[in-house]
Formats: structure tokens, sequence, C-alpha cells
């Protein structure tokens, strides 16, 4: 059996800087992965051009059974940190949108960087490591087809189940379960809604994006959505996927900023000839005002419709009520909602208070953030925070 000061599985966004940061204070630290290479989803992120911080970072941008728990770990490792390691490496990036940072060439130079400290640190990185078994008879034992590994300390950094078909598991709720420890339930986020019943007419609509607000109880995001042959995506839709639970609506703001019904109302004073079809044309992409008609149920010149019905109608526009019948699943969910109830954890190490030596950090742990940067920010701030410790 091999011996190491730590563990880590997972050699992901949070593995790999658990790992470097622990490898950098001169512990031994064994990194294992059951995939082909470190990694994977970081090369497949921000469309290959990994979104690998938001300078908007703070805790109000994650989603959590405890919304104060995150603030330790984010507190003391922060974006510009994450920033000044991308520098140090000379890695261009820019300023995308909304504070998230891109990188100008690709995703696998932030992997790249990350492998490359973790050699700094003298990390044993081991891929195609199948885990079988971990038990805790004294040390943590982990048991692979490949050998058996011992340390006193053991890091679950194996993330949540979205996109399985990329090696994705729920191996850390197994964990936590092992060993006595509780699971917030998962659920995907980040993640097209679907649709069914009266709102399949908008199929007709699949591809076109409109500036939109999508609110789903208190929460709102002002940003594209985007009609599919299934349903609704883009950005609004998959951060409000986060929050919309089974059954509720999502309300879909049109004509974000502008007072729809008084629009008509005008329109119909200034241009009472004009048709209802070109003023909704004038306001909305052409193909969603033509399907918008019918169930608004206005036809004809704004003169013949009552001011009453303009209203009405004005009031759709600025809050379409959908109520989706499910989403696209682990499938398509960029990350999970849920995970280690952070009950069970210090927020300053990420240790497991029941379980000395047994840690979880980034996305596996119930703190999922927004779109847009913000789950590697959580994912090296908690690495960081755990590796600080190891
Ligand atoms: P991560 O999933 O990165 O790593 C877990 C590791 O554990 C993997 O290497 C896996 O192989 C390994 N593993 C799993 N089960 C195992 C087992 N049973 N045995 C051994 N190893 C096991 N976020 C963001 O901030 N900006 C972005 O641009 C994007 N873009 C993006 C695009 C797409 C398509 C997806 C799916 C997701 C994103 N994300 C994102 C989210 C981001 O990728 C995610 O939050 C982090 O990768 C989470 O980091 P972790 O290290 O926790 O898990």
């Amino acid at each position: 059996m091999e011996r190491f000061d730590a563990i880590i599985l997972g050699a992901g966004a949070a593995g790999m800087m658990a790992a470097l940061t622990a490898g950098q204070r001169g512990r031994r630290v064994l990194l294992l992965d059951h995939a082909d290479k470190p990694g994977k989803k970081i090369l497949i992120s921000g469309g290959g051009r990994c979104n690998f911080t938001n300078v908007h970072t703070a805790a109000d941008r994650f989603l959590s059974a405890n919304p104060h728990f995150a603030k330790s770990a984010l507190g003391r490792y922060a974006p510009q940190d994450f920033i000044d390691l991308v520098d140090r490496h000379g890695i261009a990036w820019h300023e995308k949108t909304l504070g998230q940072l891109f990188c100008d060439g690709s995703s696998r130079q932030i992997v790249a960087m990350l492998t490359d400290e973790c050699a700094a640190g003298g990390v044993d990185i081991r891929v195609q490591h199948a885990i079988t078994a971990i038990s805790k008879p004294d040390d943590f034992s982990v048991t692979t087809d490949r050998g058996t590994f011992a340390a006193p300390s053991l890091v679950i950094a194996t993330g949540g189940p979205s996109i399985p078909q990329m090696g994705a598991t729920g191996f850390a709720y197994d964990v936590t379960r092992q060993f006595g420890l509780k699971v917030v339930e998962p659920r995907p986020a980040l993640v097209p809604l679907t649709l069914s019943g009266e709102a399949m007419m908008f199929r007709g609509l699949s591809g076109i994006a409109v500036d939109s607000i999508a609110r789903c109880g208190k929460q709102s995001f002002h940003e594209a959505s985007l009609f599919t042959h299934r349903g609704l995506s883009g950005p609004a839709i998959l951060q409000i996927s986060s929050y919309w639970r089974n059954g509720e609506a999502i309300l879909l703001d049109l004509l974000p900023g502008r007072d729809a019904a008084a629009a008509l109302i005008a329109a119909k004073r200034e241009r009472p000839r004009t048709q209802i079809r070109t003023i909704l044309g004038e306001l909305l992409p052409a193909r969603l005002a033509e399907l918008l008609a019918e169930p608004l149920g206005l036809n004809g010149e704004l003169a013949n419709i009552a001011d009453k019905a303009l209203g009405a109608a004005g009031e759709r526009l600025n809050g379409w009520r959908f109520v989706p019948n499910g989403s696209e699943g682990y499938a398509k969910a960029e990350v999970t909602v849920g995970g280690v109830d952070t009950a069970g954890l210090s927020s300053k190490t990420m240790e497991a208070r029941k379980i000395p030596g047994l840690y979880f950090i980034g996305e596996a742990v119930d703190v999922t953030g927004w779109l847009g940067g913000y789950n590697f920010q959580w994912a090296w701030a908690s690495g960081v925070a755990a590796g600080q410790v190891l």
C-alpha cells in the first residue's frame, strides 16, 4: 500500500486547486481520477474558452441551504487571486460581459496551468483509476482497480452528476452517506427547461433569442432567452432554472424596461389605423410577434381594439406565464444544485465536522453559482481552503 499525506479524489477544477495548494506547502499529495485526463469539464467550459471567474463574485450569487457558508472561502480566495495566477502564466484573457472573464485562446491553457502548478508542488496525478472502496480503519484507505492508497486526509472533489456522458457521477454523495453525513437533494441546474401542451406552439420559434427578464418567485434575471424545439433556453432561462422547481411558473417579460400596455395604448392614439400585428412586429422579433397575436386574442386595426384588451395583452407581454413540464436533466445541466450538506462541514476548511481528515470541495458541496464563472470561482476557493490545511 502506498502512503501519502493527502489523497484527493477528482482531478477537476477543485481537486487540482486543492492538490497544488497542499503540494506547494510540502505535502505529499496523490490526485486520483477515473477519467483518462485531468480537467475534462474545464476543457469544454465556456465554449472552449473557460469562463474562469467572475469579478462580481459575492455569496449572494450562489444557491445553498446555508447562504452564508460560501462567504469564508470566497472571501479568502478572490477572483483577483486567480487572475494573478493566470497572469503569472502569461494567459491572455478578456471580460466578455457581466464581469465574466474568458481566455482569449483556449481552456486548455487553464488545464495546463493547473497541471504545471501541480507538478511544481510534486503532486502525483494518476488518471484511469476506478475507485472501488473507501475505508477508514485508522487513516483513510482508498482501493482502486490499480492498487490501494492510504493517507490521514481524504478530499472528495468528484463534482456533481451533471453531464454523466463525460464521466460525472454522484460518487461524492455515496461517500457522504457512507460516513453518516447528509446530502441536500441534488437536482439539475443551469439547464434548459421543457414545455408541453399549449406552450408547444413556441416550438415554431426554435432558434429565436429575445431580450427578456425571466422570473421565478422573487428571483429574476435580465438576459437573453432562447426558444428551442423542446422549450426554453438561453442565459436568462439557464439562470432561473437553478431556482425553479417542478410545478412552478416562470414569468417571461418579453419587453424588459417597457410598459407594454402603455406602449400599445399610445400606439392606438397615435396610429389608430395601424394593424396590431404591425405594432407587435415593431416591438418584438417578427416571428414572435406573428405567433403571439393569436394567443393574445388581438386582430385588426388598433382603433377597433378596446384599451382594456390592449392593456391585458401588454400585461401578458411583460409577464408571459410558462409552466415548464421539466428540464433537459443532468444530460444538459451545466451544474447541480444541492449536494453535500454544508451543515456538516467547516466553512473555513471544508472538513467534515464529525469525520476529521475528510474534506468535500467544489461542485460536490451544496454551493452552486450563477452562470458566468461563479462555479469555477467556488471550485478554486473551496480547493484552496482545503489545500491550506491538508
Ligand atoms: P469537476 O466536475 O470539474 O471534476 C470532478 C472530477 O472528478 C472529474 O475529473 C471526474 O472525472 C472525477 N470523478 C467523478 N466521479 C469520479 C469517480 N467515481 N471516481 C474518480 N473520479 C471521479 N463553470 C464556470 O464557472 N464557467 C464556465 O465557463 C463553465 N462552463 C461549463 C460548461 C459545461 C458544458 C459544463 C458541464 C459546466 C460548466 N461549468 C462552468 C461548471 C463547471 O465546469 C463546474 O462547476 C466545475 O467543473 C466543478 O468543479 P469540480 O472540480 O467540483 O468538479
